[in-house]
């Protein structure tokens, strides 16, 4: 049996007449770019995270970009993240001409370790301690880090939180949604993300106004009144295609996200007591399993026989942030981030998405006890 990482085809095949059809009134409009498509996405996805306003931009990367910027961080200050996360978020940081501070994970959740945020300042010479600026919560494989505890260190220390929500669309942490604690929350609609467009896409939402309508102005070239421009900015806007194909998936997602959890759960039933570390959900947490990530000693060795049986796997993330090699001038070194570098020698993602089929899931998991009962 061949299992993909994720079969969009499928998605695609049960929304296949709704999507086609807005794709067509698009299309017949003619109106590609920030139309009425893109303002009715931003409001139902504020709508959706609960938090008042939002801002549609050109990919997740850039959703982090403008949202840095338009919070005031630039050249010469830094910013508190996770080195066990996606590139991108500590990329924005460094193209702003900031620099990006890591501190390791909590082992059980692999979000950012808020005892670890609070150690660094403490230990920070004054100097540097005044460049910092924000916190960078990434909520990983679909699970909020500890907002309340980060947005206390961030009130206490006077720092913006930017909460990388890109895999996290739809999670919940004390009954509210995930992008809606900090001064901006940053959304991916990359095709494989749980509400992914049929290419790039990202979204900004705010509790703050002003920082939407700076961002609205960031996206068009730093301009408000067309061919007058008040800052320096980007082409970062959001297709119309893309919000009219993330609407209809908007309104499913939900559903999806169930669909997740109770294979998450057939997960976890099944490798109880087999050595594997299965997801940790933190109590306050409602997970949306972007990813399903075990841990285990022999993760290649698994991972091979995986892929022999025809199951597709993969290791999010092989090598963290401070350990790239863009990364050296920030002279960390092996051993920084204990935590962080043991589980990503570790972890392994298994096939999620409410597509995969009762015999599919049964014959992922025969696959995994096979390994162990070698
Ligand atoms: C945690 C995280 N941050 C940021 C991004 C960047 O999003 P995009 O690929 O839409 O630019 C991603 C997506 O891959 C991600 O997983």
């Amino acid at each position: 049996m061949e299992i993909p990482l994720l079969d969009l085809k499928a998605q695609y095949r049960s929304i296949k007449s709704e999507i086609d059809q807005v794709l067509s009134k698009v299309v017949e409009s003619q109106y590609f770019i920030l139309s009425g498509e893109v303002a009715s996405l931003e409001k139902e996805v504020s709508d959706y995270c609960d938090v008042p306003s939002a801002a549609g931009v050109a990919s997740g990367t850039d959703a982090l970009i403008l949202a840095l910027r338009a919070l005031g961080i630039g050249k010469g200050d830094a910013v508190i993240t996770t080195p066990f996360t996606f590139f991108a978020t500590a990329e924005a940081v460094s193209i702003l001409g900031a620099r990006p501070f890591f501190v390791d994970i909590d082992p059980g959740t692999y979000n950012i370790d808020p005892d670890k945020v609070e150690e660094l300042l403490q230990n920070m010479d004054p100097g540097t301690r005044r460049t910092v600026k924000a916190i960078i919560p990434v909520h990983l494989y679909g699970q909020c880090a500890d907002m309340a505890r980060i947005m206390d260190i961030a009130k206490k220390y006077d720092l913006k939180v930017i909460e990388d929500s890109a895999q996290a669309i739809g999670a919940t942490y004390k009954g509210k949604k995930a992008a809606s604690f900090g001064d901006a929350g940053c959304l991916s609609f990359f095709p494989s993300k749980n509400l992914g467009g049929f290419g790039d896409g990202g979204m900004i939402v705010s509790p703050d106004a002003s920082v939407i309508e700076e961002v609205k102005m960031l996206r068009v070239h730093g301009s408000k009144e067309m061919y007058i421009h008040e800052e320096i900015g980007y082409n970062s806007r959001l297709d119309s295609l893309q919000a009219a194909i993330l609407r209809i998936k908007l309104k499913k997602l939900d559903a999806w996200l169930d669909a997740r959890r109770s294979i998450a759960e057939k997960y976890n039933e099944a490798f109880a007591e087999m050595g594997i570390i299965t997801p940790m959900v933190a109590e306050e947490n409602t997970h949306t399993y972007h990813q399903y990530t075990i841990a285990v000693q022999d993760r290649d060795e698994l991972l091979e026989h995986l892929d022999k049986n025809g199951i597709a796997a993969r290791v999010y993330y092989p090598v963290p942030l401070h350990l790239q090699p863009c990364y050296k001038c920030l002279e960390y070194s092996i051993g920084s981030f204990p935590v962080s570098e043991e589980k990503a020698e570790k972890v392994l993602s298994l096939p999620v998405y409410s597509e995969l089929t009762g015999e599919q899931i049964e014959y992922i998991i025969r696959t995994v006890k096979d390994f162990y009962n070698k």
